[in-house]
């Protein structure tokens, strides 16, 4: 559904159109809700024709419109979404976009293909809720709080999550190659395979290859640590198989630096995650001491 809500309006809309989603980009730094007068004396335009215009793209689902003391407009995720797929295209990263093919609580993940057929990954970053009938806060509310703002947050997850990728990536660690990044957007290389959690006891033909495939994970993990880096969310819904079994991280903007205050515990617990897992699921013993890792940081 989601889907069609994108490619559909996307082929709809016009260059004008285009101008203006990015005119009141550039002003919701500003308001919550940019004055229609605003929009028109940015792009040199009458009201009215601007104001007609807004009708199209409240159509399209691509603003929201508030009549307050002033009529005003503000994008939903659908018209931040067509500006960094435009962005992408534009840059020749992008021809063609879908299916969906899975949504966690904080994003949607596409298919998408360039102009040579070759297929990716677009991780939509989806943070908090857009909802402004809901909401009634004062412009200095949102001065004060811009980074309170889903779009903005959601762009923060999306660059945060590109750059730890970057990093790794470059240092040889495995995780998908980042191939570009555009507001809330991350694109990245597929990773063929399968989800550890989907992984089952006869999906192995002996307990090596378990044994095997947990060690692979443990040294990944060494390598984002040697990095400076801890997942913060790892289990294996976060572990992906490649098509030669190999462990693939991946979901990262939830990352921290070994530096932070907390970092112990959370890769204690993104370890024992891994533990726990395998000897449940798989019903073998790691004899893991995390503190081999644990002691990496020191
Ligand atoms: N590069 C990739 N290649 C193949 N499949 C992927 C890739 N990235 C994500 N996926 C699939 O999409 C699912 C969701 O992706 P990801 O874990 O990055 O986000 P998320 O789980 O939605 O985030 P959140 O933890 O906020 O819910 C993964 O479990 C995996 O099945
Ligand atoms: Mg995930």
């Amino acid at each position: 559904m989601a889907r069609l809500t994108i490619t559909q309006s996307f082929r709809e809309i016009e260059k004008l159109d285009f101008r203006i989603l990015s005119v009141i980009e550039i002003l919701m730094a500003k308001h919550e809700f940019v004055p229609l007068e605003e929009i028109a004396r940015f792009m040199k335009y009458s009201e009215k024709r601007i104001e007609n215009r807004l009708g199209r793209l409240k159509r399209m689902k691509l603003i929201f419109i508030a009549q307050r003391h002033y009529l005003g407009a503000a994008l939903t995720f659908i018209g931040y979404d067509a500006l960094a797929l435009k962005a992408l295209v534009e840059k020749g990263i992008l021809a063609q976009i879908g299916p969906e093919i899975g949504a966690g609580k904080e994003s949607n993940i596409y298919l998408g293909m360039d102009d040579d057929q070759i297929e990716f990954i677009i991780k939509f970053h989806r943070l908090g809720k857009l909802d402004f009938r809901a909401t009634r806060k004062s412009r200095a509310f949102i001065a004060e709080k811009r980074h309170l703002s889903p779009l903005y947050e959601s762009r923060l997850s999306a660059e945060r999550e590109f750059k730890v990728l970057k990093d790794l990536y470059e240092a040889n660690t495995s995780v998908p190659k980042p191939i570009a990044q555009n507001r809330h957007l991350v694109v990245m290389e597929i990773v063929k395979g399968q989800d550890l959690y989907r992984m089952k006891r006869n999906d192995f033909e002996n307990e090596e290859e378990i044994a095997s495939l947990f060690h692979n994970i443990i040294e990944e993990i060494k390598k984002v640590v040697s990095q400076g880096y801890i997942h913060g969310d790892l289990s294996e819904y976060n572990i992906r198989l490649n098509e030669s079994d190999y462990p693939v991280l991946i979901d990262w903007p939830q990352f921290i630096s070994t530096s932070d205050s907390q970092a112990e515990e959370i890769l204690i617990r993104d370890c024992q995650n891994v533990i726990n897992y395998f000897e449940k699921k798989f019903t073998v013993k790691t004899h893991y001491d995390i503190s081999e890792i644990v002691k990496m940081m020191d």
